[in-house]
């Protein structure tokens, strides 16, 4: 038998596609890179926005076709299968398999029942599966918890994901990252809707500075960790950061708005001043640290004003970078029950103003580090453009020609040209290469 597995959304969906995928093979699948070639095809869903939920809509019309042409098992898993929205859309295209976030660990179960099989209840097993390295790789993933104890009134993922935080034993996620190193992998990003609160849930485990601090000791190259809530990134984590040398040096602090306003619509239990508290506390600390943000324009009741004070702050910061998005009212969420969406050309022109804040101070930004040394991971070939692309300890896409950096490793690079989105550099140095043995075990 053959399976594929299409993947939206965010890391913690690429992980778990990697788990699913793992329990496959095991079962004795293969996995296979084009939906034409599977006869088990497994759509793992995001919710966050409308447009991905559009996304999986059309790309399940198209499957229940080739289902009633070639047979096929039908499978959905991710967030959008944990909400009633979600389990529509699966009934009206002939879903087989549904899984939960929380349910991923029933997919031998869900084949083995050879009909139809919905499953939306949490595994409390979950935490303790340890994924096997991913063949060859140099960077992965390790979810250190799941589920989400904040109620952003915009957001779906307490109630895809959970809405209690659990975290992973922390000598599980050690075990996880251990074999990883052992396979060659040289960076391992911690995933977390929110890492911050790593251990609050259990007296018995470390706190999240402890456990990087016990991450950074493992000897792996680089540690990153995502995602960051910034009522709970406190000093003790800054610190961690600042005395753990494998540790990058990019701290992805979600604002969403910049108006005290909207931020109490919003639930996002901090006010603008704390928020830029926090940031003079990374800065003091670790006055290299690269800043990302995540900033919702257009939520609603959001006026010229607030959204001024979004511009306002992210001067004031002076990111490195934002991942912005138009607010999207999501079926069920509090904000979507309660007020009134703005006009969407409203919610587009200040995106498009956002948008040319963030790259006059992403190529600011960028090119402080022209004529600097940056490490990069080049993950995998160079591309038909002659150049190799990978990324450095501050998460900038990194641009090298191709010969210089002909394959996966850790290169050295001397940073030549930046633009808002990229930097270019040369190769100085080789750093790592993984030896053939890890390339293709
Ligand atoms: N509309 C728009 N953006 C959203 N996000 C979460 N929910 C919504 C929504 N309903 C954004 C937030 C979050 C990121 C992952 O997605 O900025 O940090
Ligand atoms: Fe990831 Fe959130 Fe999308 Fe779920 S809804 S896939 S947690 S981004």
């Amino acid at each position: 038998m053959r399976a594929h597995i299409v993947t939206y959304g965010c890391q913690m969906n690429e992980y778990d596609t990697h788990l699913v995928a793992s329990e496959l093979v095991s079962l004795g699948f293969q996995m296979v890179e084009a939906v034409e070639d599977a006869d088990l095809v497994l759509v793992n869903t995001c919710a966050v926005r409308g447009k991905p939920v559009e996304k999986v809509k059309s790309l399940l019309g198209q499957l229940r076709k080739e289902k009633e042409r070639r047979g096929l098992v039908l499978g959905m898993m991710g967030c959008l299968a944990q909400l009633p929205e979600g389990q529509r859309i699966a009934e009206k295209f002939g879903v087989d398999i549904l899984l939960g976030p929380g349910a991923i660990t029933r997919i031998a179960e869900a084949l083995a029942a050879q009909g139809r099989f919905w499953n939306t209840d949490l595994d409390p097993a979950l935490p303790q599966v340890v994924a096997p390295p991913p063949r060859g790789a140099l960077s992965a993933y390790v979810p250190i918890i799941r589920g989400c104890n904040h109620r952003c009134t915009y957001c779906v993922v307490p109630r895809t994901r959970g809405g209690i935080e659990v975290s992973r034993p922390p000598e599980v996620i050690l075990e996880e990252i251990e074999g990883l190193k052992r396979a060659g992998v040289v960076e391992v990003t911690l995933l977390g809707q929110n890492v911050n609160s790593y251990g609050k849930d259990r007296p018995d485990y470390p706190s999240f500075a402890e456990l990087l601090r016990m991450v950074g000791a493992l000897g792996l190259p680089r540690v990153r960790f995502l995602t960051s809530h910034p009522v709970n990134f406190t000093e003790d984590i800054v610190r961690a950061i600042a005395d753990t040398p494998a540790i990058a040096r990019y701290i992805h602090l979600p604002v969403q708005s910049g108006s005290d306003r909207i931020l109490k619509r919003m639930a996002r239990e901090y006010r603008r001043s704390d928020y830029l508290k926090r940031i003079e506390m990374i800065r003091e600390h670790l006055p290299d640290a690269v800043l990302s943000t995540d900033i919702i324009v257009g939520f609603p009741g959001e006026t010229e004003e607030d959204f001024e004070a979004t511009l306002t702050l992210y001067d004031k910061v002076g990111f490195d970078h934002a991942y912005m998005f138009i607010y999207s009212a999501r079926p069920g969420t509090a904000a979507a029950e309660h007020f009134q969406d703005l006009p969407r050309e409203v919610k587009v022109r200040r995106l498009e103003r956002l948008i040319e804040k963030q790259k006059a101070w992403s190529l600011e930004k960028n090119r402080a580090w022209v004529g600097r040394e940056v490490e990069v991971l080049v993950r995998g070939q160079a591309r038909e453009s002659g150049f190799a692309e990978g990324h450095d300890r501050g998460n900038h896409p990194v641009l090298v020609p191709a010969h210089q950096a002909p394959g996966p490793g850790l290169y050295r690079v001397r940073v030549t040209e930046a633009s808002p989105h990229l930097l270019f550099g040369e190769v100085t140095e080789v750093l790592h290469r993984p030896t053939p043995r890890e390339a293709v075990a």
